[in-house]
């Protein structure tokens, strides 16, 4: 007859088999702590079956109590040597992984580019796009940006390390040529701390342009922006 034991572990090995690869198959995945749920619950319906009896007791428990308690020779031996280290240093080695500190900064998801506020939205800018608006939004740009946003519109402007989000690149598509020139306004003019709840949390370095730069300026900046950067804004009027 085959050992119980063995039994077990094939019934145990089974249902993991079947929650972790075949079940992913109909539904999604379930997490790993209901896997490990469930297995500890088929482990104790084993448990009471193979316990249930006197000789179920023997047949199950007894090579666990004689491979522990060493009442048996042989290679055995070794394995149950080998159980006895190896087993507290793995219980040691898990408990320090879990609880030193770690060097790594802690995972942030931020929201890059939350909803503006309504006031913001669909603002025109009121300035046309010509050679000396760019002129005059660049002028602007080197004096006031370009040190965090680089001169080269990239983002690596002199003093752009020691900021944590880094100052956005206006040259890499995912910034500022996904935007309206109405959401770059509301970001020049407000800057980090008027970012809403939703993007926290937020470390932005961005200043807040409202009292150093007119209106004007904000909109001419941004017509030095895209031109730098080789971008243009976003507009609804040619998606139609
Ligand atoms: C002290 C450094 C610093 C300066 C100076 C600075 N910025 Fe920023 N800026 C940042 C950082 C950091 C971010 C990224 C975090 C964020 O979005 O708030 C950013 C983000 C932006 C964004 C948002 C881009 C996006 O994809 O959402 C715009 C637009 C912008 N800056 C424009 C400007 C303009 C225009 C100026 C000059 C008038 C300026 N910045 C000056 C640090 C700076």
């Amino acid at each position: 007859m085959k050992s119980p034991l063995i039994s077990a572990a094939i019934l145990l090995g089974g249902v993991f088999a079947f929650l972790k690869f075949i079940l992913p198959l109909f539904t999604a995945p379930l997490p790993a702590s209901l896997i490990y749920l469930y297995l500890a619950i088929v482990l104790s319906g084993i448990m009471i079956f193979g316990t249930m009896s006197a000789g179920g007791l023997e047949a199950f428990m007894g090579p666990i109590y004689r491979f522990i308690s060493g009442e048996i020779d042989g290679p055995t031996k070794m394995a149950r040597i080998l159980v006895l280290i190896v087993f507290p240093l793995l219980v040691g080695w898990q408990t320090y992984t879990k609880l030193a500190p770690s060097e790594l900064p802690p995972a942030e998801n931020r929201t890059i580019h939350p909803a503006p506020p309504g006031e913001f939205v669909g603002l025109a800018n009121p300035y046309p796009t010509n050679e000396s608006t760019i002129q005059e939004g660049k002028g602007i740009y080197a004096a006031n940006c370009s040190p965090c946003h680089g001169p080269n519109f990239d983002g690596k402007g002199s003093a752009a390390l020691g900021f944590n989000p880094p100052p956005a690149n206006f040259a890499d598509p995912g910034t500022i040529a996904q935007l309206q020139e109405s959401y770059l306004f509301w970001r020049i003019k407000k800057g980090g701390v008027g970012l809403p709840i939703e993007g926290m949390p937020w470390k932005s370095a961005m200043p807040r342009w409202e009292h150093e730069l007119t209106d004007e300026k904000i909109w001419k900046v941004i017509i030095g922006e895209y031109d730098g950067a080789g971008q243009s804004p976003r507009t609804w009027e040619e998606e139609d």
